[in-house]
């Protein structure tokens, strides 16, 4: 019996997407100081409150993953840049297939999930919310508290109750 060529498996495309040269890719992809608010640290924090926020509430943890190192990528400035999110679903699409494996519906909540992240949404699909709430959950770096009206998924409602001061930074714990 032949084995299978791993990276040709829908698991080697899964291990492919979420592993150190996909996320070279993102970080190579943007534009400004990974030092910065939307930058490196931030996306690792996403990366982590989406994987728990996941857990809890059964959502989809290939689009969350891909959300948290895609979602910033294109941000051109610190401030206000609301086409920051199209731009990151269209370098998502761009790079599918070669870089990552989602089917058409996991591609639609991708995109989604993308494309609005900073319009203050919060009704869609529970892997959207997923991935609004693990970005939101991150306020706390620029000193603010999330507001729970803002919050979609009740797991990240009770994640702000938990918050602590580290410095003028706010942390769920
Ligand atoms: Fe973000």
């Amino acid at each position: 019996m032949r084995l299978r060529n791993p990276s040709h498996s829908r698991i080697g495309v899964y291990a492919r997407m979420v592993n150190k040269q996909f996320v070279k890719l993102c970080y190579d992809q943007y534009q400004m100081n990974h030092q910065g608010y939307h930058g490196f640290q931030h996306w690792a924090r996403v990366f982590q409150n989406g994987r728990h926020i996941a857990h809890q509430e059964n959502a989809n943890t290939k689009v969350v993953d891909l959300f948290a190192l895609l979602h910033d990528t294109q941000r051109r400035n610190e401030n206000r840049d609301p086409q920051h999110g199209y731009r990151a679903a269209k370098y998502a699409h761009s790079i599918r297939g070669k870089w990552f494996d989602l089917s058409n519906k996991e591609m639609r909540l991708l995109d989604e999930a993308l494309t609005y992240h900073s319009d203050g949404y919060t009704d869609a699909d529970i892997t959207v919310q997923t991935c609004w709430d693990a970005d939101r959950l991150d306020l706390g770096r620029v000193g603010i508290q999330p507001s729970a009206k803002k919050l979609c998924t009740q797991t990240a409602k009770n994640a702000i109750n938990n918050y602590c001061s580290i410095g003028s930074r706010l942390c769920p714990v």
